[in-house]
């Protein structure tokens, strides 16, 4: 048995096993925040399975795919290729739908107000969630989403399902959208979040749900340091159990 002490566990030592890491829960819970602090700690790979759901739904709109139509799916979706670039200026990965950068439309209120729709759709699901699988091989990966502890990953080491106080969540995507169109109400974001939440908890396919192995992270009350250092030690629980 090797024994590993805490302070190792970032380093490249190939006795440290890379796990998986699965944040689901609500709409503007922090999901994305949280595991972008986790990816860089960690040195692992991030994505945001959302965005995929986004661009699906940006070329469907684009192309005026009828979504009830799932011949019109299916071949919408041969014609669909998405990548996630690593963007040299912001740090970040930006999504590319067929080769171009899509990530500022894909956040657009256009998108969102149409993907809890695309993202019920069985093939849409089929053809994201087998490409999230092959990214996830290698391990060394946070992913966050909706079904990702149930569903995409559902042996991950280390699963979090996170809420956080519908007031608070509104604000937080509030100021995010203002910040890039200052004809954005309040109203229309908390619509929008409400909507999307119902339709992605109760759709019929991979519902959104808490993976019964997966820790509930209320972050209503927490800064985002005191978040990330909580979140490290069940990190490092999940990591030595592991790799032992
Ligand atoms: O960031 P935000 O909370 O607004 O949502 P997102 O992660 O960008 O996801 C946008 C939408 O994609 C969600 O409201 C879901 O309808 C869908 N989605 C999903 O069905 N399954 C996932 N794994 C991720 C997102």
């Amino acid at each position: 048995m090797v024994i590993i002490h805490r302070d190792h566990l970032h380093t490249q030592n190939p006795d440290v096993k890379k796990i998986i890491i699965t944040i689901d829960g609500y709409s503007s819970c922090g999901k994305s925040t949280l595991a972008k602090q986790l990816a860089a700690k960690l040195n692992y790979l991030y994505i945001d399975s959302g965005a995929m759901y986004r661009a699906i739904t940006l070329y469907f709109i684009q192309q005026r795919v009828e979504w009830n139509d799932s011949v019109q799916v299916k071949n919408a979706l041969e014609n669909i290729s998405l990548e996630f670039i690593h963007n040299q200026i912001s740090g970040q990965s930006d999504m590319f739908l067929n080769g171009e950068n899509v990530e500022q439309m894909i956040r657009e209120m256009l998108v969102a107000e149409r993907v809890s729709e695309v993202a019920a759709i069985r093939e849409v699901r089929e053809f994201a969630v087998a490409q999230q699988q092959k990214m996830g091989a290698q391990k060394g990966i946070v992913m966050d989403g909706r079904d990702i502890g149930t569903v995409v990953f559902p042996h991950a080491e280390l699963k979090i399902f996170m809420t956080a106080d519908p007031a608070i969540r509104v604000e937080r995507r509030f100021k995010e959208l203002y910040a890039k169109n200052p004809n954005i109400t309040l109203h229309e974001v908390k619509e929008n979040l409400e909507l999307r939440d119902y339709i992605d908890a109760n759709r019929e396919i991979s519902p959104l749900r808490k993976a019964e192995d997966a820790i509930i992270l209320d972050n209503s009350q927490l800064n985002l340091q005191e978040q990330l250092d909580l979140v490290m030690q069940w990190v490092e629980d999940a990591i030595m159990a592991h790799s032992s």
